[in-house]
């Protein structure tokens, strides 16, 4: 949607302070550890778009909350398998011989949206050391989530998505639905179901004086179901709490990781069956 339709739909803009009391009312607090996937086109015409949207939730936070965001790089990984686009079978030693190595400072996100990787920007964010599905964070737990990130099985055991399940940190999905709760992953880790596959990836690291294509394991992560597991997730009676609103225009839900993800472990061991 271009900028000018968004100026359209909205009848007054969104401000920090609108855009901090509407994520008061959804249930953001302050000392919360909260994990979020975000849309700005979505929330309505915001005066000072993707920065306002973060002082507002550093502020709904305050100065004992954490705030974490994806910040993956996913065209830093094994080229025979990209889809969107994928490159000629020639291309591959080529990419893989010369694509620059992740660097946490330089690296851009892809596909995690404005305020994803302009928080990524901000200073005193830090941002995990994984070169494909890293995640930023700024607050007190920040280091805890976001240190010893570990190359194989990225988001799995040792992972941030798994140090947020240990502080009992929340999701807040911020105008996008399920397909993009990347928590959902570290459930297709912990779960066992028949045409679970571990793959080779590989990705251009700096290692002291060069750079080098590194290979490493991890699971063939797929998130085709995950929009038909939040909707069972909403709709089952087994005790979570999703909190609903808007934040600005955004539709929102701001719900406990590990409900998501123990919930998610059950449905794929239930579901993915073949
Ligand atoms: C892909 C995705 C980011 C696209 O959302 P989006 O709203 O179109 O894109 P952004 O959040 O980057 O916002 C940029 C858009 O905001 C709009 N915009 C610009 N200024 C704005 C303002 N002041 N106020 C509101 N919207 C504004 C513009 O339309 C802009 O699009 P353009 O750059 O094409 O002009 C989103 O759908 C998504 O998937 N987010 C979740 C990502 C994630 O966490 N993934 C993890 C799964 S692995």
């Amino acid at each position: 949607m271009s900028e000018r339709e968004i100026v359209e739909k909205t009848e007054a803009p969104a401000t920090i302070e609108s855009l901090q009391a509407d994520l008061h009312a959804l249930g953001v607090k302050p000392g919360m550890i909260v994990l979020v996937h975000s849309s700005l086109s979505a929330m309505g015409w915001v005066c000072g778009g993707a920065v306002a949207v973060i002082v507002a939730l550093q502020k709904a936070l305050g100065s004992t909350g954490t705030l974490v965001m994806p910040s993956h790089s996913p065209d830093l990984t094994e080229p025979s398998g990209w889809e969107s686009p994928p490159v000629p079978e020639s291309w591959w030693p080529v990419i893989r011989e010369n694509m620059p190595a992740y660097d946490p400072e330089l690296t851009p996100t892809r596909s995690m949206g404005i305020i994803a990787e302009t928080f990524r920007k901000q200073r005193g964010v830090l941002r995990s050391a994984h070169p494909q599905v890293s995640f930023c964070a700024c607050g007190p737990q920040a280091s805890h989530i976001t240190d010893n990130h570990a190359l194989a099985f990225g988001l799995g055991e040792h992972s941030p998505l798994a140090r947020i399940y240990d502080l009992h940190g929340f999701i807040l999905l911020l105008g996008v639905d399920h397909s993009n709760n990347t928590s959902m992953h570290l459930a297709e880790h912990r779960a066992t179901f028949p045409t679970k596959r571990v793959i080779q990836q590989g990705a251009p690291i700096a290692t002291a004086d060069l750079r080098k294509w590194a290979t490493f394991e991890d699971v063939d992560i797929d998130s085709s179901d995950f929009d038909r597991i939040g909707e069972d997730f909403l709709r089952s009676e087994d005790g979570h709490v999703v909190r609903r609103g808007r934040v600005g225009l955004a539709d929102c839900q701001l719900m406990l990781q590990r409900d998501v993800v123990d919930f998610t472990v059950g449905w794929l061991e239930e579901n993915r069956s073949n």
